[in-house]
């Protein structure tokens, strides 16, 4: 499989039904999210969501991601406020970024990341997000796309667990 074969657009509401069966097979390989996925299609459709991306091959989507706006209660918007002293209005945070088991290493997650960062630059906004420490994958993409670990934090979820993770932004 090769990278040329993705291709990246804005996401339709058609896409759902296919992203949400993918988002169902993520969860049994990586445990992401950590939330589970009781209902993948309204997970999907994020209340702060500003855009969002699918990547799709052969027509048919096999990834997605979203950026939202910052929100007081975001753990990442929160250490990003912290760290650099930046106010929440020009920062941009993705979240639901996957890619269905079946076609990683094609270099869909980079492409994904790639066009939210760039709207987020046209928009002159900041990006920071987090990660739980597990998702190896992710974070050597954020890595190699110039992330810098601004801190360590605990996001506690379903149940009173809680799952360590990490936050980044990417210095222009
Ligand atoms: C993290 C995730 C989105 C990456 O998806 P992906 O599409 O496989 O990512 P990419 O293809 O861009 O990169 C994956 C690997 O393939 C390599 N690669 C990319 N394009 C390639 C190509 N054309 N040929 C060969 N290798 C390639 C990358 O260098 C990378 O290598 P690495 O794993 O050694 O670092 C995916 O693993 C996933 O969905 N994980 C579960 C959900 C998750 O953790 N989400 C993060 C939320 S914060």
């Amino acid at each position: 499989m090769t990278a040329d074969r993705v291709v990246i657009r804005l996401r339709h509401d058609a896409d759902l039904p296919a992203l949400a069966a993918s988002l169902v097979r993520v969860h049994s390989v990586d445990g992401y999210p950590v939330e589970g996925v009781a209902d993948p299609e309204a997970w999907l459709q994020h209340p702060h969501a500003l855009r969002s991306w699918t990547a799709e091959i052969a027509g048919k989507p096999i990834g997605q991601v979203t950026l939202t706006s910052a929100e007081p209660d975001d753990e990442a918007a929160q250490v990003w406020r912290r760290e650099t002293g930046g106010a929440l209005a020009d920062l941009v945070v993705p979240v639901r970024l996957f890619v269905d088991p079946d076609h990683r290493g094609a270099g869909a997650a980079q492409l994904l990341m790639s066009a939210a960062m760039e709207y987020a630059r046209s928009l002159h906004r900041a990006v920071a997000l987090d990660v739980m420490a597990k998702d190896r994958a992710a974070i050597r993409l954020y890595e190699r796309l110039g992330a810098r670990r601004l801190d360590t934090i605990s996001h506690n979820h379903s149940d009173g667990l809680s799952e360590p993770a990490i936050v980044y932004d990417f210095p222009a």
